[in-house]
């Protein structure tokens, strides 16, 4: 990697987070057997997962993906969010997954699943790679997690650091983040 390796300590290998997509995408096999589920992707830092993820699944899918934003180059939640890109299909009577590569605060996802749900879909649920639970400042029901995990700020496998690092197979933590 290019940036300052001695700030980056790896946190979770590929195959860690081989092993928590496919058991996620256990779970939604054994849900949703027989069903067809539109999954939303929340871009940008979803699509590594949501695209390791589609692969795993079993039942008829569509993807979908939306924009929103709260964070721009903060790195902490400035707790407004606005839609950038939203959905192009139409989820009434579908069953619908939010796919979220993190959830901090929970803001993003909460504005997210309240808007998804007044669409009128027979269900939406929240799928999510890593959980910064102890962050939540918003409840949001969370129904699959990949990784419960520290107050950390993570890069790597889509998670950016000022749009950078999405690239990296592995995730990292960084040790002096400012
Ligand atoms: P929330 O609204 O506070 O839950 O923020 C969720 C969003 O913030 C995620 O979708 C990420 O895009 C971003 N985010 C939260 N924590 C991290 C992190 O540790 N690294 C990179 N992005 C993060
Ligand atoms: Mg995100």
């Amino acid at each position: 990697m290019s940036l300052d390796e001695k700030n980056f300590t790896k946190y979770l290998n590929r195959h860690e987070i081989d092993a928590a997509v496919q058991s996620i995408a256990n779970r939604i096999n054994a849900d949703y057997a027989g069903k067809s589920v539109v999954l939303v992707g929340v871009l940008k830092g979803a699509i590594v997962f949501m695209s390791d993820l589609i692969r795993h699944l079993n039942m008829e899918t569509e993807v979908e993906f939306v924009r929103l934003s709260s964070y721009g180059k903060a790195r902490t939640s400035t707790g407004t969010v606005t839609i950038i890109k939203d959905i192009q299909a139409d989820i009434r009577g579908k069953h619908v997954l939010i796919v979220e590569e993190i959830i901090d605060s929970g803001r993003t996802l909460k504005f997210l699943f309240d808007r998804l749900k007044s669409a009128g879909p027979a269900s939406v649920e929240i799928v999510t790679l890593l959980d910064k639970s102890s962050k939540r400042v918003v409840d949001v029901p969370v129904k699959y997690v990949g990784r419960l995990i520290e107050d950390q700020f993570l890069v790597g496998y889509g998670l950016d650091l000022e749009e950078r690092c999405r690239n990296l197979p592995d995730i990292y933590y960084l040790k002096y983040p400012n």
